[in-house]
């Protein structure tokens, strides 16, 4: 039996022979069965187009990268010479990735699923090469640090931030030592999406000979484009020359289905030393942290930057930011402070009891985050939020907000 995908029009048949008539000929009794049970749990489900999703860095993926995901199902990387049209998509993707971000031509990228993963490679590859175990990093980092600490019994060393919320590089300075293996700078923080000094804190590690990783998990792809909207704000990519390596996220700000992303390092020899021998697959060697993994999600997001381009990325910054500027207006207006003037499309709002405003908003139907260290709650525009959602929202916000003594 074939089942023709219809996807591409005919250009592919899955062959289920293989399979008994019985395991196969879908029985549409059973068959409805299933979904109805499926079906009813997602219900449960928080969904990005109900628009009511307001505290998460993930987005409704672009219609093109739910169809070609499906086309991409069985595709393996994890054993590279299985599939060469897959490995392909890989490498164009990546190119792609290596010239939003001025990579050098001495630069790799490796496929991950997403910024935990990148910034743990990243970390092995600068304890492998330093032969060192201490992370220099701001108290904004993402929790993912913690895992590759004791994952990798890797020791953090945290530099506090200034009042603007970015790494205090006064401090960076003196903590920088003979053990230090790599210095993290973000751009695009997790909770407020700030971007500390990269191109001071990209000097300092070119001259103490440290490696220096920016985690642009949320920013990378949004400051590029920022950038080119006159918006002042630093550099961060590879044209600074103490940067050795970026963390990207597609499953975020690049419109792509989840889990994806993209570590890049400035020189590919790097990545030798995260390489094993493999035998029992095709390819000699397996890099990075997984074995099996789908060609699926690459598919997906090169599909989405090949009709998108560079233009239609800046058109969705563009618009996300249009959409901060006017939640900022209508949060103000209400009388509630922000945490800071947003630096890209992530608004901290500064509340007395964030914990209480959060489980009561989400008693209403709406997601957000709080963020107790800060003392605010944090939402994030992503693209499916429009200005009309934000009408909606400001109302619930306000009644929850004078319900709980905030207003
Ligand atoms: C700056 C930063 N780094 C890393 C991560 C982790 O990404 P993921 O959840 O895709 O592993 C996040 C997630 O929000 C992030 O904001």
């Amino acid at each position: 039996m074939f089942y023709i995908n219809r996807v591409f029009g005919t250009v592919s048949f899955f062959n289920y022979d293989f399979l008994s008539p019985a395991m196969i000929s879908l029985d549409s009794e059973k068959k409805q069965k299933i979904f109805n049970e499926l079906a009813g749990l997602q219900q449960r489900d928080y969904c990005f187009s109900s628009g009511h999703i307001l505290g998460s860095m993930c987005t409704v993926p672009h219609p093109l990268a739910r169809e070609v995901y499906l086309q991409f199902l069985e595709t393996n990387l994890g054993d590279l010479e299985l599939c060469p049209g897959t490995k392909e998509i890989e490498s164009r993707y990546i190119a792609f990735i290596s010239k939003l971000l001025h990579a050098p031509k001495t630069s790799t990228g490796q496929i991950v699923s997403g910024g935990t993963e990148g910034n743990i490679t990243a970390m092995w590859i600068a304890k492998q090469l330093s032969g060192k175990k201490e992370i220099l990093l701001p108290t904004s980092a993402h929790f993912s640090f913690q895992k590759i600490a004791s994952l990798m019994g890797m020791k953090l060393v945290e530099i506090p931030v200034t009042d603007d919320y970015v790494m205090d590089v006064t401090h960076l300075k003196k903590k920088i030592r003979k053990t230090t293996a790599a210095v993290v700078g973000l751009a695009g923080s997790t909770e407020l999406g700030t971007i500390d000094p990269i191109p001071e804190i990209s000097e300092i590690c070119a001259h103490e000979h440290v490696f220096f990783h920016v985690d642009a998990a949320f920013g990378g792809f949004v400051i590029p484009f920022l950038k080119e909207l006159h918006y002042k704000i630093p550099d961060f990519d590879f044209r600074l020359k103490g940067v050795s390596s970026i963390s990207i996220d597609s499953h975020k700000m690049g419109y792509a289905a989840i889990p994806l992303g993209t570590l890049m390092v400035r020189k590919k020899q790097w990545l030798g030393s995260i390489s094993v021998d493999s035998p029992y697959i095709s390819s000699e060697k397996q890099t990075g942290l997984l074995g099996t993994r789908s060609g699926a999600p690459v598919a997906a997001a090169y599909a989405v930057a090949q009709y998108l381009g560079h233009e239609g990325y800046k058109q969705m910054v563009r618009s996300c930011m249009d959409v901060t500027c006017y939640t900022q207006k209508r949060i103000e207006q209400l009388g509630l402070d922000l945490v800071m003037k947003p630096t890209m499309n992530v608004i901290g709002v500064k509340l007395k009891k964030p914990g209480i405003v959060v489980k009561k908003l989400s008693e209403q139907g709406w997601r957000v985050n709080k963020i107790e260290r800060l003392s605010c709650i944090r939402l994030v525009l992503m693209p499916q939020i429009t200005k009309q959602i934000i009408d909606e929202f400001i109302p619930v916000l306000q009644k929850t907000c004078v319900e709980v003594d905030e207003l």
